[in-house]
């Protein structure tokens, strides 16, 4: 099948499914549920780096763990003499940084990686980048500015906001990495693939506040901490706008079947989502809830509260208001098509959280801010439940069963 491009990459991509692979970002929540995938292939060789490794699982086959930032000087040079392709996952790729953080997140989303995209060309490594779908913009809307149904890899226009808008400055950092990438593959012999993943959620995802992290993480962690500590769910303009959740193992199967075939997949850009979980974010909260509920039967029920963008995000925040991928490329060349409804990925999502978090939380709220007891009554039996609720959910992990 011809496709633009595609002559170039003759003779210079990595002919056969690579054997030495590095994962940067692997100690995030992607990298986390990829690298153990990846390890069940025994015939790779996988270096996992990061400043951070805590959250991938230790002692995996194959796989080296490098703990180191990805600026350390001379780290891209030795990354890239040794594998035959660098799968690129590190990013800020959390909302509420994009418009109080902004220089952070264009350095992490492009400054830092041009050395990586000119690297991986000068040695021929293939370099599969993950971009992100915030690079349609708002909404899918064609070349003459008319809607489309979904967000078409080659088709879909990339329509972003105003420059004052800071929400777009971490789309508009990746988008230009994207088109850096392109470049490097039309004119200087660069094997590329690049991946938009479009919401992709599960265990392990992002942080708790107080707990593991400061600031607001992404809508699932934001829900759980909510749920967990028993406060209102907040939904930001009433939670009407839409987004597609993609489940993290689905995810991952379609990543491996990037790796097993280069010469489809090179010089390619792929969406990887679910469209047949577009959904309200109201419509997620009470998903969530409803998972939480059935695990947590003593539990109050949930509250959602509407509350204002800015007041929640700050000034410059601006939103997706609607974001189905297109996913006829990836079915196409990987033969992929997730199945996974919400319902059926929330209960492990949710028993994920509450086993590594509730303990503490329930801990901490169950103390006033000066560390006396707290006399809310509703509070403190709560706190007493879901303390039990903790320590039964941490006995099924520990068995296996959760
Ligand atoms: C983010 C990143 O910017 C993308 O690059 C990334 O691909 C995507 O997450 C992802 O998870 O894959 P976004 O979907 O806007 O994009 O991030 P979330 O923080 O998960 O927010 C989703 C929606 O929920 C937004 O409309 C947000 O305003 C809303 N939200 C968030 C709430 O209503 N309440 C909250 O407590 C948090």
């Amino acid at each position: 099948m011809a496709r633009a491009g595609h002559s170039r990459f003759d003779g210079r991509a990595v002919p056969e499914p690579p054997r030495r692979v590095a994962v940067l970002g692997a100690g995030g929540f992607v990298g986390s549920h990829l690298v153990p995938h990846l390890a069940l292939d025994r015939s790779l060789e996988v270096v996992a780096v990061d400043r951070d490794l805590g959250k991938l699982a230790a002692g995996l086959p194959g796989v080296t763990r490098l703990p180191v930032d990805i600026t350390t000087p001379g780290l891209l040079d030795e990354i890239t003499g040794r594998a035959q392709v660098v799968v690129s996952l590190t990013a800020l790729c959390n909302p509420a940084l994009y418009n109080t953080q902004p220089l952070a997140v264009i350095d992490a989303s492009y400054t830092d990686l041009v050395p990586l995209v000119k690297l991986c060309a000068a040695r021929r490594r293939w370099l599969i980048h993950f971009s992100t779908c915030e690079v349609y913009g708002r909404s899918a809307l064609d070349g003459a500015g008319r809607r489309m149904r979904a967000m078409v890899e080659d088709q879909t226009a990339l329509c972003l906001g105003p420059v004052a808008r800071e929400r777009w400055t971490y789309a508009a950092a990746k988008q230009l990495l994207e088109r850096v990438i392109w470049a490097h593959g039309q004119h200087a012999g660069l094997p590329f693939t690049i991946v938009r993943p479009f919401n992709v959620i599960g265990p392990r995802m992002d942080f708790i506040p107080g707990v593991d992290g400061e600031g607001i993480p992404r809508v699932l962690a934001c829900f759980m901490d909510a749920l967990m500590r028993a406060e209102p769910l907040r939904l930001v303009g009433g939670g009407r706008q839409r987004r597609s959740f993609l489940d993290v193992g689905e995810f991952v199967t379609a990543v491996g079947r990037i790796l097993d075939h280069p010469a489809t997949c090179q010089g390619e850009i792929l969406n990887l989502g679910n469209p047949r979980n577009d959904v309200t974010i109201r419509a997620l909260a009470r998903a969530l809830a409803k998972a939480f509920a059935a695990l947590q039967p003593e539990a109050p029920p949930a509250r959602f509260q509407t509350v204002d963008a800015e007041t929640f995000y700050g000034p410059g925040y601006d939103d997706s208001v609607v974001r189905v991928p297109s996913i006829a490329k990836a079915a196409r060349l990987l033969g992929w098509r997730p199945r996974r409804s919400l319902p059926e990925m929330l209960p492990d999502i949710v028993t994920d959280y509450v086993t590594r978090y509730a303990a503490e939380i329930a801990a901490s709220v169950g103390q006033e801010p000066g560390g006396g007891p707290s006399t809310h009554p509703r509070r403190l039996r709560w706190t007493k439940a879901r303390s039990a609720s903790a320590a039964r959910a941490r006995r099924l992990a520990a068995g296996g069963g959760a």
